[in-house]
């Protein structure tokens, strides 16, 4: 009987085997062979799609292809797939013979020089010959650096094509350039080789479970979640790649790339888009779903320098320098960290941030996608008196955990108040006994889990999916180049931006949180630490503060956006303390570009700014009618006053257009507002005044050619400007010196020759009126943004 039964499992295997050979023979060629990916994943793909497949159909070949010399590279190669193992599913006799077959199949070449691709295909052409089988396709994946991808692809079109009938199937490991001229640049030279159809560019993420779940689990779903996948309905969604690891043995890569090109652009960009994409009528339809994505990425709102946060743990520029042998003045501004938002313009979304946070050496090591629903329950009941079934007090949400953090396997976990949902049966099933563990702000047991029966390496998924050429899961040239296009410019904006330092750890605390505001995103914490030369920061190992001097007074400087926001903090502060002393706040502002967004910070940041009790005054002013764009008035007008509340005779505006006249002496202009300023400010000492600096070196409106505007003691003086509009009415430098804070603002690498040539000069106000600002009692600060500092 058991013969028999034995014959019958041969006679089946046998069988099995022609039908295996029938629909042809895949070469798998994988280039990069002895590299860390290949040994930790790839290999082990291969391994299960041959296992997988082993009985449906094909018959496979698997070359392994390196640079090194053939026998070193066989070597290190064969080494490599020792570690190769089954799933607990097959018996240990059979992995045996699976493996040992699969080691038949495999054989090492050193592909350098076009014939040795000439001999490799000329290899696959006589073995499948020999079989007597038709060859059904080739795939050659490159785990190799993206520069040799050109040389690859010329040498694969022009001898490793497959006969008419047999499929070509090349995969690309990232980087697909490093923005967006460079990716299309890669893209045109791959497309002179290859076919769109021909190319498969991986984001491992779409290999992972529950990323490649996302979109199948909103169309199962879709009867209830149509109604609340939208902007009615969602506050905001989170997709979240930590890291503990840092950058350390591949420096040199990440320094070209940094967090938002290694896995923002790509991974995180992805799951944005299968959570926000429109679900395609017919989900197995590859074209339609990556039409959808394609929408949807276009859809994105463009990116502002504002819309992201950046930071650099501490201990990158040290590997950096070790590992690039840099030498100690050499400094990187490369983010390990960012958090960006991102809105999408469409109907579904419109107003909902979606947030995407990666970094290196953070606290924990996790990656999840959440999905947060509004409340609109207002509970009256203290949580402790609450009956359990008052589920409606408590969060709703979806949460797609991907991998690591505390939950240890990837998961769909639903808020109970919201439903239960649907997953494939047999290959997900529910998690019930969790419900000591706390998850994303709620203890497990009020979330309905859901985890997959069998984990599953994404690189597996991935083999596999381009054994079944199931286009969907990767990267189209398009798609690629549309996100380039949306990514692009936020990488530029942030080129010269100086990251947050941050320790790394549990240390990092709340140093890193970031909170949304409008279309904008900033830390939570402000980081006063903000002038460090290279020397300083090597020594650094806290945040502790030096102020530097400029000209003999106090120097704040950073990047320019980092700065106005420090400048606005320092006059809030002014403020306050003026109105605790004296009831009231008098600040006079200078005109020109630099104040412009000090003044949309002041509007927009500065919420408990002491308005009610601020007097605003103009340092300068054109001789123009004070609605004329020229006019330093409607800049503080627009900028400022149309944003905040402050009374009405608050406002003193400089009266340069009286009598229907612009300027005119015999209006006397100057001295209506020399009266006014000596009736309201006491003894004529401003609390703070605003001053700018010209390239020229001139201050207000105080220009070198007028020296006698320097000279007088008047108060308020008519001036002339080199440039148009000539006439001007302007502080004297007498006026300014009796103020109790004086704060010059200069920003830009315009104005970097003045900056340097004014650190050397001494007081010569009648070529430089800037260095005659010297407050008599007052204080001076400057704020000097780094560009006009160093260029
Ligand atoms: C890679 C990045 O693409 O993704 C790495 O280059 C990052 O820097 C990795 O560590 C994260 O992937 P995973 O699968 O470990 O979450």
């Amino acid at each position: 009987m058991l013969a028999k039964l034995l014959r019958v499992i041969v006679l089946f295997r046998v069988f099995s085997s022609l039908v295996a050979g029938s629909q042809g023979h895949i070469s798998v060629v994988l280039l990069g062979a002895t590299g860390d990916l290949a040994k930790k994943y790839l290999w082990q793909g291969l391994f299960q799609l041959y296992v997988d497949q082993i009985d449906n159909g094909h018959s496979f070949s698997f070359q392994g292809a390196a640079l090194t010399p053939q026998e070193q590279g066989q070597t290190l190669m064969f080494d490599a797939l020792k570690r190769l193992s089954c799933s607990p599913d097959i018996f240990p006799g059979r992995c045996t013979l699976l493996k040992d077959q699969f080691l038949k199949r495999t054989r090492y070449w050193q592909l350098k020089t076009a014939e040795d691709y000439i001999s490799l295909s000329r290899d696959i052409e006589s073995s499948v010959r020999k079989e007597g089988i038709q060859e059904a396709g080739r795939l050659f994946y490159l785990s190799v650096p993206a520069f040799a991808y050109v040389d690859i692809a010329r040498h694969i079109n022009s001898s490793c094509r497959p006969k008419p009938g047999a499929w070509l199937r090349v995969v690309l490991e990232k980087p697909f350039g490093h923005d967006h001229t460079s990716a299309q640049q890669l893209a045109k030279e791959l497309h002179t080789y290859f076919l769109e159809e021909e190319m498969y560019r991986v984001d491992h993420y779409l290999g992972k479970q529950i990323v490649a779940e996302i979109l199948p689990f909103r169309q199962r779903n879709q009867q209830i979640l149509d109604p609340i996948w939208n902007r009615h309905n969602v506050e905001r969604v989170e997709i979240v790649l930590k890291e503990t690891l840092d950058a350390k043995g591949r420096t040199s890569f990440y320094e070209q790339y940094g967090v938002i090109r290694d896995v923002i652009q790509n991974h995180l960009t992805e799951i944005l888009t299968c959570i926000a994409m429109e679900i395609p009528k017919n989900a197995s339809n590859s074209e339609e779903v990556l039409r959808n994505k394609l929408a949807l990425i276009k859809s994105l709102q463009p990116l502002e320098k504002a819309s992201a946060v950046i930071g650099q743990y501490q201990e990158y520029n040290g590997q950096l320098r070790e590992e690039l042998q840099k030498d100690e003045h050499h400094f990187s501004t490369t983010p390990t960290f960012a958090g960006v938002v991102v809105f999408i313009d469409s109907l579904r979304w419109d107003g909902v941030p979606f947030i995407l946070t990666s970094g290196k050496v953070l606290d924990e090591r996790v990656s999840y996608v959440r999905v947060l629903f509004k409340h609109r329950v207002f509970c009256v009941q203290s949580e402790s008196q609450r009956d359990s079934r008052s589920s409606q007090c408590k969060p709703r949400q979806i949460v797609f955990h991907i991998g690591h953090g505390e939950l240890k396997f990837p998961a769909v976990l639903v808020s109970q108040n919201l439903f239960k949902p649907i997953l494939p049966e047999g290959s997900w099933k529910e998690v019930a006994d969790l419900s000591s563990h706390h998850l994303y702000g709620q203890p497990l047991s009020d979330y309905y889990v859901y985890r997959p029966m069998e984990e599953k390496d994404a690189y597996a998924t991935i083999i596999t999916n381009i054994y079944q050429g199931k286009k969907d899961a990767f990267i189209t040239t398009q798609n690629l180049m549309a996100s380039w296009h949306f990514w692009t410019p936020l990488l530029e904006s942030l080129a010269q931006e100086v990251p947050r330092f941050y320790p790394g750890g549990t240390e990092n605390r709340n140093l890193l949180d970031f909170v949304i505001s409008g279309r904008a995103v900033s830390f939570v914490l402000e980081q006063h630490l903000e002038f460090m030369t290279s020397d300083q920061y090597s020594q650094t190992d806290s945040y502790k503060t030096m102020p530097p001097i400029f000209r003999g007074s106090q120097l704040v400087t950073a990047w320019s956006d980092t700065l106005v926001s420090l400048l606005a903090q320092d006059i809030e502060v002014t403020a306050e303390e003026a109105v605790k002393h004296s009831g009231v706040f008098h600040l006079a502002l200078s005109g020109g570009s630099s104040p412009t967004a000090l003044l949309q910070r002041l509007a927009t940041h500065h919420y408990t700014f002491p308005w009610k009790h601020t007097h605003l005054w103009m340092v300068d002013e054109r001789c123009v009618p004070l609605t004329d764009d020229e006019s330093n008035f409607v800049s503080l007008q627009e900028n400022l006053l149309q944003h905040i509340r402050v009374p009405y005779l608050h406002i003193h505006p400089m009266p340069v257009h009286m009598n229907q006249r612009l300027c005119a002496e015999e209006d006397h202009g100057t001295e209506f507002y020399s009266k006014e300023i000596s009736l309201l400010v006491k003894n004529t000492s401003f609390d703070l005044i605003l001053l700018g600096m010209g390239t020229d070196g001139h201050t207000a409106s105080i220009f070198s050619h007028t020296p006698e505007a320097m000279e007088r003691e008047q108060l308020v003086l008519l001036t002339e400007s080199p440039v148009k509009p000539h006439l001007r009415m302007s502080f004297s430098l007498h006026l300014i010196n009796k103020a109790q804070k004086v704060v010059v603002l200069v920003l830009g690498k315009r104005k970097n020759d003045i900056v340097t040539l004014i650190s050397r000069v001494k007081q010569e106000p009648q070529k430089w009126p800037i260095t005659g600002v010297n407050p008599n009692t007052g204080q001076l600060v400057w704020y000097i943004d780094y560009e006009a500092l160093f260029r």
